[in-house]
C-alpha cells in the first residue's frame, strides 16, 4: 500500500509537498506558497496594518534588511501585522539564544535551535568552507556567508500571488505529518481521511485536545476533550473555515487509504 500510495502522492501531491532539490540537499525552505482555497482569514489578517507600538524604531524583518519600523502618523497604522509577528518571534528566539543562561556550556549552545540552524547554514557554505575558516584573519568568504543568510531569510517572506488568486499558504513538506493533527493552517480538519473527503462532507465540529491517537484515519480521537471549551466549530466567518484543498477528494477509497498509508511513514 505504501508503494502504491507513493506513486499516487508523487503524481498528484509531490509537486507542492515534496522537498525541492537544491544544489546540496533536498530543501524544505523551497516549498511553494500556493492559494489552494482554504480559509483566507489568516492571510488577510497578516496583510493588515497596525501601529508598531513598542516596535517603533526596531529592525524590520527581511527582505527589508537594515530598515526600521517608522513611527506611524497618529491617524494611520503603518506596520504590516505579519512583520510585527515576525519581529516578535525572531526577537524572542534571538533573545533566548543570546541569554547568558543559554551560553553557559557548549552543550547548551549545541542544543539551542538558533545555533543549530546557524550550524546547518554554515555546513552548506557555497565552496565547502569550514566554520573555522570563516573566523580566520583576512577571511574572504564573509560576503558569501552574508549573501547566503540573506537569501535564506528572504525565503521566509515570499511575495504573495495576487489577491484575486485567493489567500496563499505554505505547502509544507509532510515528513512527520502523522503526528500533527488537526490539519491545515487553522486546524480545521481533524484527520488525514477527512482531508481527502470533499469539503462539504467534512465534519462541521469535533472535539480537540484528546491525546488518544487514531491510527486508521490518522489524527487524534475527536470523541471527547479534556477541555471545557474543547469543541472546534467550523465557521468560515471567523477564520475557522474548512474548505478548499480538494486534492485527492475524488479518488476511490482504496486510493485514499494507500496515500494515507504512505503519509503515515513519511
Ligand atoms: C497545488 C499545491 C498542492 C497540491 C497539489 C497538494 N497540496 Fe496539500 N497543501 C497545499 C497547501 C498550500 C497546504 C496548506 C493549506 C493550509 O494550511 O490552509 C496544504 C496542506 C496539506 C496538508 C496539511 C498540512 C498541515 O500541516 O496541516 C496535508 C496533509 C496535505 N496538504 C496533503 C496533500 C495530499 C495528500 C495531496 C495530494 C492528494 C496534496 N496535499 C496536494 C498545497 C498542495
Amino acid at each position: 500500500m505504501v508503494a502504491k500510495g507513493k506513486s499516487l502522492f508523487d503524481a498528484s501531491c509531490g509537486k507542492c509537498h515534496n522537498p525541492q532539490p537544491s544544489k546540496t540537499a533536498p530543501n524544505a525552505w523551497e516549498t511553494p506558497v500556493r492559494p489552494v482555497g482554504t480559509d483566507s482569514r489568516m492571510a488577510s489578517n497578516a496583510k493588515q496594518k497596525s501601529d508598531p507600538g513598542m516596535f517603533t524604531g526596531a529592525v524590520l524583518p527581511p527582505p527589508s534588511i537594515g530598515a526600521r519600523y517608522p513611527a506611524c502618523p497618529a491617524t494611520s497604522d503603518c506596520a504590516l501585522n505579519v512583520d510585527l509577528l515576525a519581529s516578535s518571534v525572531v526577537g524572542g528566539m534571538l533573545a533566548n539564544a543570546f541569554n547568558p543562561a543559554t551560553l553557559t556550556s557548549h552543550e547548551k549552545i549545541r542544543q539551542n535551535g538558533v545555533f543549530r540552524a546557524l550550524g546547518r547554514d554554515l555546513e552548506s557554505l557555497p565552496h565547502g568552507e569550514k566554520v573555522e575558516d570563516l573566523t580566520a584573519p583576512g577571511v574572504s568568504h564573509l560576503d558569501d556567508l552574508k549573501a547566503m543568510i540573506k537569501d535564506r531569510l528572504s525565503n521566509m517572506y515570499k511575495s504573495q500571488p495576487p489577491e484575486a488568486a485567493g489567500a496563499a499558504y505554505e505547502a509544507r513538506v509532510l515528513q512527520g505529518i502523522w503526528a500533527t493533527a488537526p490539519y491545515l493552517h487553522n486546524g480545521s480538519v481533524p484527520n488525514l481521511w477527512e482531508l481527502l473527503t470533499p469539503p462539504a462532507q467534512r465534519k462541521s465540529s469535533f472535539m480537540v485536545g484528546n491525546r488518544l491517537f487514531d491510527p486508521k484515519n490518522v489524527g487524534y480521537s475527536t470523541e471527547t476533550s479534556p477541555f471545557k471549551s474543547g469543541n472546534f466549530v467550523v465557521d468560515p466567518n471567523n477564520g475557522n473555515g474548512n474548505g478548499g484543498h480538494t486534492f485527492g477528494t475524488d479518488w476511490t477509497d482504496e486510493q485514499k487509504w494507500q496515500v494515507i498509508e504512505y503519509m503515515k511513514q513519511m
